[in-house]
Protein backbone atom coordinates (compact mmCIF):
# COMPACT_ATOMS: atom_id res chain seq x y z
CA UNK A 1 0.00 0.00 0.00
CA UNK A 2 3.16 2.49 0.05
CA UNK A 3 2.10 4.24 -3.13
CA UNK A 4 -1.17 4.97 -2.00
CA UNK A 5 -2.87 8.53 -2.43
CA UNK A 6 -3.61 9.27 1.32
CA UNK A 7 -6.93 11.48 2.33
CA UNK A 8 -5.26 14.58 3.12
CA UNK A 9 -3.66 14.42 -0.81
CA UNK A 10 -7.47 13.65 -2.14
CA UNK A 11 -8.61 16.43 -0.11
CA UNK A 12 -10.75 14.75 2.12
CA UNK A 13 -9.52 16.30 5.30
CA UNK A 14 -10.95 19.75 3.54
CA UNK A 15 -14.16 18.31 2.71
CA UNK A 16 -14.15 16.82 6.27
CA UNK A 17 -13.42 20.61 7.48
CA UNK A 18 -16.36 21.65 5.45
CA UNK A 19 -18.90 19.66 6.79
CA UNK A 20 -18.00 19.11 10.58
CA UNK A 21 -16.04 22.54 11.13
CA UNK A 22 -18.33 23.54 13.94
CA UNK A 23 -17.49 23.49 17.72
CA UNK A 24 -20.37 22.75 19.66
CA UNK A 25 -21.79 25.66 22.10
CA UNK A 26 -21.86 25.22 25.80
CA UNK A 27 -24.46 22.95 26.87
CA UNK A 28 -25.76 20.36 29.32
CA UNK A 29 -26.33 16.86 28.80
CA UNK A 30 -29.56 15.58 30.62
CA UNK A 31 -29.54 11.68 30.65
CA UNK A 32 -32.49 10.06 30.90
CA UNK A 33 -32.21 6.24 32.03
CA UNK A 34 -28.68 6.98 33.81
CA UNK A 35 -28.04 3.88 34.75
CA UNK A 36 -28.76 1.59 32.06
CA UNK A 37 -26.43 -0.03 29.97
CA UNK A 38 -27.14 2.61 27.00
CA UNK A 39 -25.76 5.31 28.62
CA UNK A 40 -23.07 3.03 30.56
CA UNK A 41 -22.41 1.35 27.10
CA UNK A 42 -22.62 3.60 24.35
CA UNK A 43 -23.54 7.21 25.84
CA UNK A 44 -20.65 8.04 28.44
CA UNK A 45 -17.68 6.09 26.57
CA UNK A 46 -18.75 8.48 23.48
CA UNK A 47 -18.57 10.96 25.66
CA UNK A 48 -15.47 10.05 26.72
CA UNK A 49 -14.10 9.49 23.09
CA UNK A 50 -15.48 12.97 22.20
CA UNK A 51 -13.17 14.36 25.56
CA UNK A 52 -10.12 12.62 23.86
CA UNK A 53 -10.80 14.42 20.62
CA UNK A 54 -11.36 18.04 22.31
CA UNK A 55 -14.96 18.20 20.30
CA UNK A 56 -16.74 18.81 23.21
CA UNK A 57 -17.14 22.58 24.82
CA UNK A 58 -15.31 23.64 27.92
CA UNK A 59 -18.50 24.99 29.32
CA UNK A 60 -20.27 21.46 29.44
CA UNK A 61 -22.56 19.21 32.53
CA UNK A 62 -24.01 15.88 32.48
CA UNK A 63 -26.82 15.52 34.56
CA UNK A 64 -28.10 12.23 34.75
CA UNK A 65 -31.33 11.47 35.70
CA UNK A 66 -32.59 7.53 36.81
CA UNK A 67 -34.60 5.89 39.68
CA UNK A 68 -31.84 4.26 41.08
CA UNK A 69 -31.31 6.00 44.53
CA UNK A 70 -27.40 6.52 44.30
CA UNK A 71 -25.12 9.62 44.70
CA UNK A 72 -23.34 11.81 42.12
CA UNK A 73 -20.20 9.44 43.48
CA UNK A 74 -21.82 6.10 43.04
CA UNK A 75 -23.11 6.62 39.42
CA UNK A 76 -19.61 7.92 38.88
CA UNK A 77 -17.82 4.82 39.95
CA UNK A 78 -20.12 2.55 38.52
CA UNK A 79 -19.51 4.53 35.25
CA UNK A 80 -15.07 4.06 36.01
CA UNK A 81 -15.78 0.46 36.18
CA UNK A 82 -17.72 0.03 33.18
CA UNK A 83 -14.76 2.17 31.08
CA UNK A 84 -12.27 0.46 32.78
CA UNK A 85 -14.19 -3.35 31.28
CA UNK A 86 -14.45 -1.17 27.69
CA UNK A 87 -10.33 -0.28 27.69
CA UNK A 88 -7.66 -1.57 29.19
CA UNK A 89 -7.19 0.53 32.58
CA UNK A 90 -3.59 1.72 31.35
CA UNK A 91 -4.83 2.85 28.19
CA UNK A 92 -7.66 5.14 30.02
CA UNK A 93 -6.62 8.76 29.59
CA UNK A 94 -7.00 10.34 33.34
CA UNK A 95 -7.20 13.46 32.29
CA UNK A 96 -9.52 13.42 30.01
CA UNK A 97 -11.77 10.63 32.02
CA UNK A 98 -11.69 13.53 35.15
CA UNK A 99 -12.08 16.15 32.93
CA UNK A 100 -15.63 14.52 32.31
CA UNK A 101 -16.49 12.88 35.77
CA UNK A 102 -16.18 15.98 37.25
CA UNK A 103 -18.93 17.64 35.30
CA UNK A 104 -21.43 15.09 35.93
CA UNK A 105 -23.77 15.11 38.20
CA UNK A 106 -26.59 12.55 39.18
CA UNK A 107 -30.13 13.23 40.14
CA UNK A 108 -32.67 10.18 41.56
CA UNK A 109 -35.70 10.31 40.02
CA UNK A 110 -39.07 9.18 38.95
CA UNK A 111 -39.73 9.66 34.98
CA UNK A 112 -43.74 9.66 35.50
CA UNK A 113 -43.44 12.35 38.38
CA UNK A 114 -44.02 16.40 37.82
CA UNK A 115 -41.82 16.70 40.84
CA UNK A 116 -38.81 15.37 38.68
CA UNK A 117 -38.95 17.81 36.24
CA UNK A 118 -39.04 21.17 38.72
CA UNK A 119 -36.10 19.74 40.64
CA UNK A 120 -34.41 19.02 37.01
CA UNK A 121 -35.22 23.24 36.10
CA UNK A 122 -33.17 23.86 39.60
CA UNK A 123 -30.13 21.85 38.55
CA UNK A 124 -30.24 23.33 35.17
CA UNK A 125 -30.87 27.06 36.35
CA UNK A 126 -27.45 25.86 38.71
CA UNK A 127 -26.16 25.26 35.31
CA UNK A 128 -27.11 28.95 33.92
CA UNK A 129 -26.25 30.92 37.05
CA UNK A 130 -22.71 29.41 38.13
CA UNK A 131 -21.46 28.12 34.94
CA UNK A 132 -23.05 30.34 31.97
CA UNK A 133 -24.87 27.09 30.29
CA UNK A 134 -28.03 27.51 29.02
CA UNK A 135 -28.53 25.30 25.79
CA UNK A 136 -29.97 21.23 27.09
CA UNK A 137 -29.17 18.36 25.22
CA UNK A 138 -32.29 15.91 26.50
CA UNK A 139 -31.23 12.44 25.66
CA UNK A 140 -33.80 9.53 26.69
CA UNK A 141 -32.04 6.37 26.91
CA UNK A 142 -34.93 4.59 28.07
CA UNK A 143 -37.65 2.44 26.98
CA UNK A 144 -40.14 3.63 24.52
CA UNK A 145 -42.98 4.09 26.60
CA UNK A 146 -40.96 6.95 28.34
CA UNK A 147 -40.56 8.63 25.18
CA UNK A 148 -43.95 10.40 25.41
CA UNK A 149 -44.58 10.97 28.94
CA UNK A 150 -41.07 12.26 29.33
CA UNK A 151 -41.04 14.87 26.43
CA UNK A 152 -44.81 15.87 27.41
CA UNK A 153 -43.69 16.63 30.91
CA UNK A 154 -40.34 18.41 30.02
CA UNK A 155 -43.33 20.66 28.32
CA UNK A 156 -45.14 21.20 31.07
CA UNK A 157 -42.05 22.11 33.22
CA UNK A 158 -41.44 24.82 30.72
CA UNK A 159 -37.85 22.75 29.56
CA UNK A 160 -37.82 22.91 25.91
CA UNK A 161 -39.09 26.33 25.55
CA UNK A 162 -35.78 27.99 23.37
CA UNK A 163 -35.71 31.40 24.68
CA UNK A 164 -32.94 34.20 24.25
CA UNK A 165 -30.38 32.15 21.91
CA UNK A 166 -30.41 28.93 24.33
CA UNK A 167 -31.70 26.04 22.26
CA UNK A 168 -33.32 22.89 23.60
CA UNK A 169 -33.23 19.44 21.64
CA UNK A 170 -34.25 15.62 22.34
CA UNK A 171 -32.33 12.86 21.33
CA UNK A 172 -34.88 10.02 21.35
CA UNK A 173 -33.81 6.32 20.90
CA UNK A 174 -34.92 3.27 19.06
CA UNK A 175 -37.57 1.81 18.38
CA UNK A 176 -39.30 4.88 17.29
CA UNK A 177 -42.77 3.01 17.52
CA UNK A 178 -43.76 -0.88 16.88
CA UNK A 179 -45.84 -0.15 13.55
CA UNK A 180 -47.36 2.91 11.46
CA UNK A 181 -49.89 4.36 13.85
CA UNK A 182 -47.81 3.54 17.19
CA UNK A 183 -45.14 5.69 15.39
CA UNK A 184 -47.45 8.17 14.11
CA UNK A 185 -49.41 8.76 17.40
CA UNK A 186 -45.55 8.95 19.08
CA UNK A 187 -45.02 11.83 16.70
CA UNK A 188 -47.96 13.71 16.86
CA UNK A 189 -47.37 13.24 20.90
CA UNK A 190 -43.97 14.43 20.44
CA UNK A 191 -44.64 17.29 18.06
CA UNK A 192 -47.30 18.69 20.28
CA UNK A 193 -44.24 19.80 22.30
CA UNK A 194 -41.92 20.24 20.20
CA UNK A 195 -41.04 21.43 16.82
CA UNK A 196 -39.00 18.91 14.15
CA UNK A 197 -35.94 20.46 14.41
CA UNK A 198 -35.97 19.68 18.25
CA UNK A 199 -36.01 16.07 17.63
CA UNK A 200 -33.07 13.75 16.93
CA UNK A 201 -34.38 10.44 16.56
CA UNK A 202 -31.55 8.31 16.66
CA UNK A 203 -30.74 5.02 14.29
CA UNK A 204 -27.24 4.11 15.29
CA UNK A 205 -26.43 2.39 11.83
CA UNK A 206 -26.20 5.88 10.82
CA UNK A 207 -23.70 6.49 13.28
CA UNK A 208 -21.11 3.92 11.79
CA UNK A 209 -18.51 5.61 9.24
CA UNK A 210 -18.76 3.42 6.47
CA UNK A 211 -22.80 4.22 6.61
CA UNK A 212 -21.53 7.97 6.27
CA UNK A 213 -19.28 7.00 3.38
CA UNK A 214 -22.06 5.46 1.28
CA UNK A 215 -22.56 9.43 0.22
CA UNK A 216 -19.29 10.24 -0.04
CA UNK A 217 -18.79 7.51 -2.40
CA UNK A 218 -21.55 8.31 -4.75
CA UNK A 219 -21.46 11.55 -4.63
CA UNK A 220 -17.71 12.65 -3.97
CA UNK A 221 -16.83 10.52 -6.66
CA UNK A 222 -17.41 11.03 -10.28
CA UNK A 223 -16.95 6.75 -11.56
CA UNK A 224 -19.84 5.44 -9.85
CA UNK A 225 -23.39 7.77 -10.47
CA UNK A 226 -22.83 7.71 -13.88
CA UNK A 227 -24.22 3.85 -13.62
CA UNK A 228 -26.06 4.01 -10.43
CA UNK A 229 -29.34 3.47 -12.08
CA UNK A 230 -31.98 -0.04 -14.19
CA UNK A 231 -29.92 0.99 -16.87
CA UNK A 232 -26.69 -0.71 -14.98
CA UNK A 233 -27.59 -2.51 -12.34
CA UNK A 234 -29.26 -5.61 -12.05
CA UNK A 235 -30.01 -6.08 -8.68
CA UNK A 236 -28.66 -4.71 -5.05
CA UNK A 237 -28.15 -7.39 -1.78
CA UNK A 238 -28.19 -5.79 1.51
CA UNK A 239 -27.63 -8.12 4.36
CA UNK A 240 -27.13 -7.78 8.15
CA UNK A 241 -26.23 -11.32 9.03
CA UNK A 242 -25.60 -11.63 12.84
CA UNK A 243 -24.34 -14.90 15.01
CA UNK A 244 -25.36 -13.45 18.67
CA UNK A 245 -28.65 -15.00 19.62
CA UNK A 246 -31.33 -12.70 21.66
CA UNK A 247 -28.68 -12.26 24.48
CA UNK A 248 -31.27 -12.16 27.02
CA UNK A 249 -33.61 -9.70 25.39
CA UNK A 250 -36.04 -12.77 25.14
CA UNK A 251 -39.13 -10.61 26.10
CA UNK A 252 -38.68 -7.63 24.12
CA UNK A 253 -37.80 -9.97 21.12
CA UNK A 254 -40.86 -11.68 21.38
CA UNK A 255 -43.25 -9.14 21.11
CA UNK A 256 -40.76 -7.18 18.17
CA UNK A 257 -39.29 -9.96 15.98
CA UNK A 258 -36.62 -9.71 13.32
CA UNK A 259 -38.77 -7.61 10.77
CA UNK A 260 -39.54 -4.98 13.14
CA UNK A 261 -36.23 -5.04 14.69
CA UNK A 262 -34.21 -4.53 12.08
CA UNK A 263 -35.74 -3.26 8.45
CA UNK A 264 -38.03 0.15 8.56
CA UNK A 265 -35.20 1.21 10.82
CA UNK A 266 -31.21 0.10 9.84
CA UNK A 267 -32.07 -1.73 6.80
CA UNK A 268 -34.05 1.02 5.12
CA UNK A 269 -31.26 3.77 6.25
CA UNK A 270 -28.81 1.56 4.32
CA UNK A 271 -31.26 1.38 1.22
CA UNK A 272 -32.08 5.41 1.37
CA UNK A 273 -28.19 6.45 1.32
CA UNK A 274 -28.00 3.56 -1.50
CA UNK A 275 -31.03 4.54 -3.31
CA UNK A 276 -32.16 8.20 -2.88
CA UNK A 277 -31.45 11.44 -5.37
CA UNK A 278 -28.55 13.44 -5.24
CA UNK A 279 -29.46 16.25 -2.84
CA UNK A 280 -28.88 19.74 -3.22
CA UNK A 281 -26.18 20.39 -0.55
CA UNK A 282 -25.48 18.56 2.60
CA UNK A 283 -27.91 20.11 4.55
CA UNK A 284 -29.76 18.15 6.98
CA UNK A 285 -33.36 18.56 5.64
CA UNK A 286 -32.12 18.44 1.67
CA UNK A 287 -30.06 15.06 3.05
CA UNK A 288 -33.35 13.84 4.31
CA UNK A 289 -36.22 14.82 1.96
CA UNK A 290 -34.20 12.68 -0.70
CA UNK A 291 -34.27 10.12 1.82
CA UNK A 292 -37.40 10.06 2.51
CA UNK A 293 -38.71 10.44 -1.19
CA UNK A 294 -36.71 7.25 -1.57
CA UNK A 295 -38.69 5.00 0.93
CA UNK A 296 -41.49 6.60 0.24
CA UNK A 297 -41.24 4.94 -2.73
CA UNK A 298 -40.90 1.61 -1.75
CA UNK A 299 -43.43 -0.88 -2.98
CA UNK A 300 -45.41 -1.67 0.27
CA UNK A 301 -44.30 -5.47 0.71
CA UNK A 302 -46.38 -8.42 -0.09
CA UNK A 303 -46.24 -11.66 1.95
CA UNK A 304 -45.13 -13.19 -1.77
CA UNK A 305 -41.76 -11.38 -1.63
CA UNK A 306 -40.83 -12.24 1.96
CA UNK A 307 -39.42 -15.30 4.14
CA UNK A 308 -39.48 -15.29 7.08
CA UNK A 309 -37.31 -17.84 9.73
CA UNK A 310 -36.61 -18.21 13.54
CA UNK A 311 -33.06 -20.69 14.77
CA UNK A 312 -33.49 -23.68 15.73
CA UNK A 313 -29.99 -25.65 17.58
CA UNK A 314 -26.92 -25.65 16.11
CA UNK A 315 -23.66 -25.31 15.70
CA UNK A 316 -21.95 -21.17 15.67
CA UNK A 317 -17.72 -20.64 16.01
CA UNK A 318 -17.65 -24.48 16.88
CA UNK A 319 -19.89 -24.00 20.17
CA UNK A 320 -23.48 -26.02 20.15
CA UNK A 321 -25.99 -23.27 20.74
CA UNK A 322 -29.61 -23.65 22.03
CA UNK A 323 -32.37 -23.08 19.09
CA UNK A 324 -34.74 -19.87 19.52
CA UNK A 325 -37.57 -21.12 21.61
CA UNK A 326 -35.24 -22.53 24.09
CA UNK A 327 -33.87 -19.03 25.00
CA UNK A 328 -35.21 -17.29 28.32
CA UNK A 329 -38.36 -15.50 28.04
CA UNK A 330 -39.21 -17.16 24.82
CA UNK A 331 -42.32 -19.04 24.60
CA UNK A 332 -41.73 -22.83 23.77
CA UNK A 333 -44.32 -22.39 20.54
CA UNK A 334 -43.14 -18.67 19.85
CA UNK A 335 -43.56 -17.68 16.21
CA UNK A 336 -41.56 -14.70 16.24
CA UNK A 337 -39.16 -14.67 13.78
CA UNK A 338 -35.45 -14.18 13.97
CA UNK A 339 -34.38 -13.68 10.07
CA UNK A 340 -36.52 -12.32 7.13
CA UNK A 341 -35.50 -11.88 3.61
CA UNK A 342 -37.20 -9.70 1.60
CA UNK A 343 -37.55 -8.49 -2.41
CA UNK A 344 -38.26 -4.91 -2.26
CA UNK A 345 -39.04 -3.01 -5.44
CA UNK A 346 -38.77 1.03 -5.84
CA UNK A 347 -41.22 2.72 -7.50
CA UNK A 348 -38.92 5.86 -9.21
CA UNK A 349 -37.23 6.52 -12.73
CA UNK A 350 -34.64 5.60 -11.62
CA UNK A 351 -34.43 1.98 -10.14
CA UNK A 352 -38.18 0.73 -11.50
CA UNK A 353 -36.94 -2.84 -12.42
CA UNK A 354 -34.73 -3.18 -10.25
CA UNK A 355 -35.17 -5.54 -7.12
CA UNK A 356 -33.34 -4.74 -3.89
CA UNK A 357 -33.09 -8.13 -1.97
CA UNK A 358 -32.33 -7.63 1.99
CA UNK A 359 -31.62 -10.79 4.44
CA UNK A 360 -31.39 -10.09 8.21
CA UNK A 361 -31.17 -12.47 10.97
CA UNK A 362 -29.92 -13.68 14.35
CA UNK A 363 -27.28 -16.72 14.73
CA UNK A 364 -26.15 -16.97 10.86
CA UNK A 365 -22.93 -18.67 10.22
CA UNK A 366 -20.96 -15.12 10.05
CA UNK A 367 -21.19 -11.45 11.42
CA UNK A 368 -21.48 -9.43 8.57
CA UNK A 369 -23.05 -6.14 7.24
CA UNK A 370 -23.10 -5.23 4.00
CA UNK A 371 -24.40 -3.96 0.46
CA UNK A 372 -23.68 -5.72 -2.74
CA UNK A 373 -24.48 -3.90 -6.17
CA UNK A 374 -24.21 -6.41 -8.87
CA UNK A 375 -24.45 -4.63 -12.20
CA UNK A 376 -25.72 -5.78 -15.65
CA UNK A 377 -23.88 -8.60 -17.58
CA UNK A 378 -22.18 -7.38 -20.55
CA UNK A 379 -24.90 -7.43 -23.46
CA UNK A 380 -22.97 -10.13 -25.73
CA UNK A 381 -20.63 -12.85 -25.56
CA UNK A 382 -17.36 -11.45 -27.34
CA UNK A 383 -14.83 -14.14 -25.98
CA UNK A 384 -15.10 -17.84 -27.25
CA UNK A 385 -16.14 -20.13 -25.08
CA UNK A 386 -17.35 -17.89 -22.12
CA UNK A 387 -21.02 -17.36 -22.98
CA UNK A 388 -22.30 -14.55 -21.42
CA UNK A 389 -24.19 -16.07 -18.47
CA UNK A 390 -21.56 -17.59 -16.97
CA UNK A 391 -19.16 -14.74 -16.89
CA UNK A 392 -18.79 -13.65 -13.00
CA UNK A 393 -20.96 -10.51 -12.64
CA UNK A 394 -19.08 -7.29 -11.41
CA UNK A 395 -19.66 -6.72 -7.78
CA UNK A 396 -19.65 -3.42 -5.60
CA UNK A 397 -19.48 -4.87 -2.32
CA UNK A 398 -19.67 -1.99 0.64
CA UNK A 399 -18.68 -3.24 3.74
CA UNK A 400 -20.19 -1.56 6.84
CA UNK A 401 -18.76 -3.88 9.68
CA UNK A 402 -17.01 -6.05 10.83
CA UNK A 403 -14.30 -5.59 7.91
CA UNK A 404 -15.26 -1.86 7.19
CA UNK A 405 -14.59 -1.26 3.26
CA UNK A 406 -15.23 -2.11 -0.36
CA UNK A 407 -14.25 -4.40 -3.29
CA UNK A 408 -15.11 -4.54 -6.63
CA UNK A 409 -15.10 -7.54 -8.57
CA UNK A 410 -14.32 -7.80 -12.32
CA UNK A 411 -12.99 -10.09 -14.63
CA UNK A 412 -9.68 -10.52 -16.21
CA UNK A 413 -7.61 -12.63 -18.91
CA UNK A 414 -6.32 -15.84 -16.82
CA UNK A 415 -2.36 -15.26 -17.89
CA UNK A 416 -1.71 -17.95 -20.99
CA UNK A 417 -1.49 -18.73 -24.35
CA UNK A 418 -5.74 -19.15 -24.35
CA UNK A 419 -7.82 -16.69 -23.65
CA UNK A 420 -9.88 -17.51 -20.31
CA UNK A 421 -11.32 -15.57 -17.73
CA UNK A 422 -11.43 -15.15 -14.21
CA UNK A 423 -13.20 -13.23 -11.79
CA UNK A 424 -10.42 -11.08 -9.39
CA UNK A 425 -11.13 -8.69 -7.25
CA UNK A 426 -9.79 -4.91 -5.48
CA UNK A 427 -10.38 -4.62 -2.91
CA UNK A 428 -10.41 -1.32 -0.10
CA UNK A 429 -10.18 -1.75 3.46
CA UNK A 430 -10.43 1.16 5.89
CA UNK A 431 -7.60 -0.11 8.11
CA UNK A 432 -5.39 -0.45 5.55
CA UNK A 433 -5.88 3.68 4.76
CA UNK A 434 -7.06 5.68 7.81
CA UNK A 435 -5.65 5.01 11.66
CA UNK A 436 -8.22 3.33 13.60
CA UNK A 437 -10.47 5.54 15.84
CA UNK A 438 -11.52 4.60 18.68
CA UNK A 439 -15.27 4.77 18.49
CA UNK A 440 -18.75 3.23 19.97
CA UNK A 441 -20.31 4.23 17.22
CA UNK A 442 -22.33 7.11 18.98
CA UNK A 443 -19.65 9.96 19.16
CA UNK A 444 -20.93 11.42 15.76
CA UNK A 445 -24.37 11.46 16.59
CA UNK A 446 -23.90 13.08 19.84
CA UNK A 447 -21.43 15.47 18.70
CA UNK A 448 -24.20 16.20 15.59
CA UNK A 449 -27.09 16.48 18.13
CA UNK A 450 -24.56 19.57 20.17
CA UNK A 451 -23.90 21.22 17.08
CA UNK A 452 -27.49 20.93 15.71
CA UNK A 453 -27.00 19.16 12.19
CA UNK A 454 -29.46 16.24 12.15
CA UNK A 455 -28.39 15.28 8.83
CA UNK A 456 -27.86 11.62 10.82
CA UNK A 457 -31.12 11.38 12.37
CA UNK A 458 -34.49 10.42 11.35
CA UNK A 459 -37.09 12.75 10.22
CA UNK A 460 -40.80 12.12 11.25
CA UNK A 461 -42.18 11.21 7.51
CA UNK A 462 -38.99 9.10 7.33
CA UNK A 463 -39.90 6.62 9.94
CA UNK A 464 -44.12 6.72 8.94
CA UNK A 465 -43.09 5.80 5.40
CA UNK A 466 -40.83 2.91 6.46
CA UNK A 467 -43.38 1.73 8.75
CA UNK A 468 -45.82 2.48 5.49
CA UNK A 469 -43.92 0.12 3.48
CA UNK A 470 -43.89 -2.97 6.03
CA UNK A 471 -47.17 -2.83 7.73
CA UNK A 472 -49.10 -4.71 5.07
CA UNK A 473 -46.17 -7.79 5.74
CA UNK A 474 -47.15 -7.24 9.50
CA UNK A 475 -50.43 -7.57 9.43
CA UNK A 476 -50.56 -10.71 7.39
CA UNK A 477 -48.06 -12.06 9.55
CA UNK A 478 -49.76 -11.78 12.74
CA UNK A 479 -52.65 -13.43 11.44
CA UNK A 480 -50.72 -16.27 9.27
CA UNK A 481 -48.06 -17.40 11.54
CA UNK A 482 -45.10 -19.34 9.97
CA UNK A 483 -45.83 -22.87 10.60
CA UNK A 484 -42.79 -24.14 9.61
CA UNK A 485 -40.16 -22.73 12.72
CA UNK A 486 -37.69 -23.24 13.28
CA UNK A 487 -36.43 -23.39 9.73
CA UNK A 488 -32.85 -22.87 10.08
CA UNK A 489 -30.24 -24.35 11.65
CA UNK A 490 -27.95 -22.02 14.13
CA UNK A 491 -24.75 -21.13 12.55
CA UNK A 492 -26.16 -21.42 8.78
CA UNK A 493 -27.69 -18.90 6.28
CA UNK A 494 -30.44 -19.21 6.85
CA UNK A 495 -33.75 -20.91 5.67
CA UNK A 496 -34.09 -22.83 2.24
CA UNK A 497 -36.98 -20.48 1.43
CA UNK A 498 -34.58 -17.31 1.38
CA UNK A 499 -33.04 -19.13 -1.68
CA UNK A 500 -35.64 -19.64 -3.17
CA UNK A 501 -36.63 -16.18 -3.10
CA UNK A 502 -33.99 -15.50 -5.39
CA UNK A 503 -33.34 -19.11 -7.30
CA UNK A 504 -37.38 -17.77 -8.68
CA UNK A 505 -35.58 -14.46 -10.40
CA UNK A 506 -32.44 -16.62 -11.56
CA UNK A 507 -30.68 -15.21 -8.67
CA UNK A 508 -28.84 -16.33 -5.60
CA UNK A 509 -27.77 -14.90 -2.40
CA UNK A 510 -23.68 -13.90 -1.82
CA UNK A 511 -22.10 -16.43 0.46
CA UNK A 512 -22.66 -14.66 3.86
CA UNK A 513 -19.15 -14.10 4.90
CA UNK A 514 -16.58 -12.45 6.79
CA UNK A 515 -14.04 -12.13 5.05
CA UNK A 516 -13.27 -12.00 1.63
CA UNK A 517 -14.26 -9.89 -1.43
CA UNK A 518 -17.23 -11.10 -3.69
CA UNK A 519 -15.96 -12.40 -6.61
CA UNK A 520 -18.57 -14.06 -8.51
CA UNK A 521 -22.35 -14.65 -7.91
CA UNK A 522 -22.36 -18.51 -9.35
CA UNK A 523 -21.28 -20.98 -6.52
CA UNK A 524 -18.90 -23.19 -9.49
CA UNK A 525 -16.97 -20.17 -10.35
CA UNK A 526 -16.50 -18.93 -6.94
CA UNK A 527 -14.81 -22.00 -5.37
CA UNK A 528 -12.45 -21.87 -8.53
CA UNK A 529 -11.62 -18.21 -7.74
CA UNK A 530 -11.70 -18.43 -4.23
CA UNK A 531 -8.30 -19.96 -3.70
CA UNK A 532 -6.35 -16.81 -5.95
CA UNK A 533 -8.24 -14.38 -4.06
CA UNK A 534 -5.90 -13.03 -1.55
CA UNK A 535 -8.05 -12.03 1.83
C1 LIG B 1 -30.34 -3.17 17.34
C2 LIG B 1 -31.25 -4.36 17.37
O1 LIG B 1 -31.06 -2.01 17.02
O2 LIG B 1 -29.33 -3.39 16.36
C3 LIG B 1 -30.45 -5.62 17.72
O3 LIG B 1 -32.27 -4.15 18.34
C4 LIG B 1 -29.30 -5.79 16.76
O4 LIG B 1 -31.29 -6.76 17.73
C5 LIG B 1 -28.49 -4.51 16.64
O5 LIG B 1 -28.49 -6.84 17.25
C6 LIG B 1 -27.47 -4.62 15.53
O6 LIG B 1 -26.61 -3.52 15.58
P1 LIG B 1 -25.08 -3.65 15.24
O7 LIG B 1 -24.54 -2.28 15.35
O8 LIG B 1 -24.48 -4.61 16.25
O9 LIG B 1 -25.00 -4.21 13.86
Amino acid sequence: MGTVTTSSDIGAETASKVLRGRQPQSATLVIFGAGGDLTKRLVVPALYHLVRARKLPDRFAVIGVDHNDQTTEQWSQSLTKMIQTLTPASRIDAAAWSWLTHRMHYMPADFMQAETFTRLERQLAKQREQNDIANVLFYLAVGERFFGPIVEQLGHAGLTKQSGGAWRRVIIEKPFGHDLSSAKALNAQILGVLSEDQIYRIDHFLGKETVQNILVLRFANGIFEPLWNRDHIDHVQITAAETIGVEGRGRFYESIGALRDMVPNHLFQLLAMIGMEPPISFDADAVRSKKTELVQAVHSISPDDAVPGQYGSGVVFGQRVQGYRHEPNVAPDSKTETYVALKLGIDNWRWAGVPFYMRTGKRLSARTTEIAIQFRQPPYALFRDTPVERLPANILTLRIQPDEGLSVSFNAKRPGTEIEIDGVAMDFAYRDYFEPVETVGYETLIYDSLIGDATLFQRADTVEAAWRAVQGLTDSWAQNHAADFPNYAAGSAGPAAADRLLARDGRAWLPISADHPHTAIRPDIAASIAAKVTP
